[in-house]
């Protein structure tokens, strides 16, 4: 049955009921996905990449089934979105409730309770046990440009600090805070003023091995001598980097930051949006040194797949922007609000931060001793469902981006989504969906396996 078929059926092809396993029906891709590709290169716009030419018909839990009855293991949930797995019950449930009600009103010519459910839920589920107000967006970018807005309207500051690895996104002032040129920026300036780079600590490229603390006190003289701290609106720091490579930061330097912030009037801006919604073991990856920021952005795992972010933050922050200076037409869309309920509903019920942290102790363990296996795995870490490998040269801390395409691809063609990432291109990563069943990513866990053994010999 054709995909068209199976909709006119109304059949679902996804959600959590569909088969947990890895099965390959054809070569990858398929003849299908290859037709749809060539009608895809005709129709979308060159610049929109694709990681992995199989297009998909249904997903659910740990696995996507393509268009030629395939099911391959998802390792990226659509990087790091479907946490609660694809279609699932209680998003899908609220969805088609909202989607019956109304679908748009836009929440500021006339509210609705959803809006006000998600903003109440987020003050509750983001550290800090202190009054916080949130308001929501459509993308993850949009949050970190509005983020920056109320910064710079509550300090009276221009200057944003962003970090050497960093990833915002990739409209224009979220592009000047990216650090990577290929492929986020290049061409694509001029760039938005007034950001600033520091320099992050990143324990496996530390030339000498120093403390998180020791980093923290280098980036802030960076800071101080280049900007003045007096000047700086805020500091906008992934507790856990995302595209930068998955880098966490040494213990100390997250706490030493904010504290920093907190003395000199700075805002302190977490951007969760790669690692919030349990993602990392935690419901927001700041708790894992008691880090409490002013502000946190979120987009991606928070509802379960539909487009939806938000900025939460301390009250007296939030309130600094004048009425009518934040919001956007569909900024908090009444499905998607249904959909976070759904979503966070989902986290709680199936305590899925639980879940991600035994997702971390299975895929440590494994990768711990792939990693004694093959001298062409440099590091493994992360943490939670948020894992990664940096492949280098054998003896050496030379990244090499070659093999570790070649990696990703042997996994795809055998039935693995897995994503690359970093600033040198040469880091693996993993983000499993919390809900996927532990046989499921054993399988994976032996599809990557073989793949690093048949590329690296
Ligand atoms: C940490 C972080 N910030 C911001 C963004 C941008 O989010 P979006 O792609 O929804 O604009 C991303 C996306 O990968 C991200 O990982």
């Amino acid at each position: 049955m054709t995909v068209t078929e199976k909709h006119r059926h109304d059949s679902n092809l996804g959600g959590p009921t569909i088969p947990q396993r890895r099965l390959l029906a054809t070569e990858i891709p398929g003849p299908r996905s290859r037709e749809l590709m060539e009608r895809r290169d005709a129709a979308v716009a060159a610049g929109v990449s694709t990681v992995l030419p199989v297009f998909i018909a249904g997903a659910g839990g740990g696995v996507l089934v393509d268009v030629d009855g395939n099911s391959l293991i998802d390792m990226g949930s659509g990087i790091a979105v479907v946490g609660v797995g694809n279609s699932a019950t209680r998003v899908t449930k609220r969805v088609r409730r909202q989607v019956n009600d109304f679908t748009h009103t836009c929440f500021m010519v006339t509210p609705y309770e959803g809006y006000v459910d998600v903003c109440e839920l987020l003050a509750t589920l983001t550290p800090g046990e202190h009054p916080k107000k949130s308001a929501l967006f459509n993308s993850g970018a949009e949050a970190v440009e509005n983020a920056v807005k109320i910064a710079r309207n509550a300090t009276g500051r221009d200057a944003v600090v962003a970090f050497d690895h960093a990833y915002h996104g990739r409209t224009n002032l979220t592009m000047a805070m990216t650090a990577k040129n290929m492929p986020y920026k290049q061409g694509f300036g001029p760039f938005a003023g007034e950001v600033y780079r520091a320099p992050m600590s990143y324990p496996f490229r530390e030339p000498v091995p120093i403390t998180g603390e020791e980093a923290a006190t280098r980036a802030i003289g960076v800071i101080d001598k280049q900007v003045g701290a007096g000047n700086v609106a805020c500091v906008v720091v992934e507790p856990i980097q995302g595209e930068g490579g998955f880098v966490v930061p040494a213990t100390g330097f997250l706490p030493a930051l904010a504290d920093w912030c907190r003395e000199h009037g700075i805002v302190f801006i977490a951007d969760e949006i790669q690692t919030g919604f349990c993602r990392t073991g935690a419901w927001f990856a700041c708790e894992h040194e008691n880090v409490v920021p002013d502000l946190v952005t979120m987009a991606k795992g928070m509802a379960g797949g539909l487009p939806l972010a938000g900025v939460t933050g301390r009250a007296e922050i939030m309130d600094a922007a004048h009425v009518g200076g934040l919001g956007g037409t569909y900024g908090g869309n009444p499905v998607a609000c249904a959909a976070a309920i759904g979503a966070i509903e989902t986290m709680q019920e199936l305590d899925l931060v639980a879940a991600a942290r035994e997702i971390e102790t299975q895929m440590l363990d494994r990768l711990g001793a792939m990693a004694a296996r093959f001298p062409a795995i440099g590091d493994v870490r992360g943490r939670g469902a948020m894992i990664a490998v940096e492949l280098v040269r054998p003896g050496s801390t030379e990244p090499d981006p070659a093999t570790t395409a070649m990696v990703n691809a042997a996994c795809h063609r055998a039935g693995v989504v897995t994503l690359t990432c970093g600033t040198y291109g040469n880091v693996l990563r993993f983000l499993p969906p919390l809900v996927m069943p532990p046989a499921l990513l054993g399988e994976a866990l032996d599809v990557i396996e073989e793949s690093v053994a048949e590329v690296t010999g």
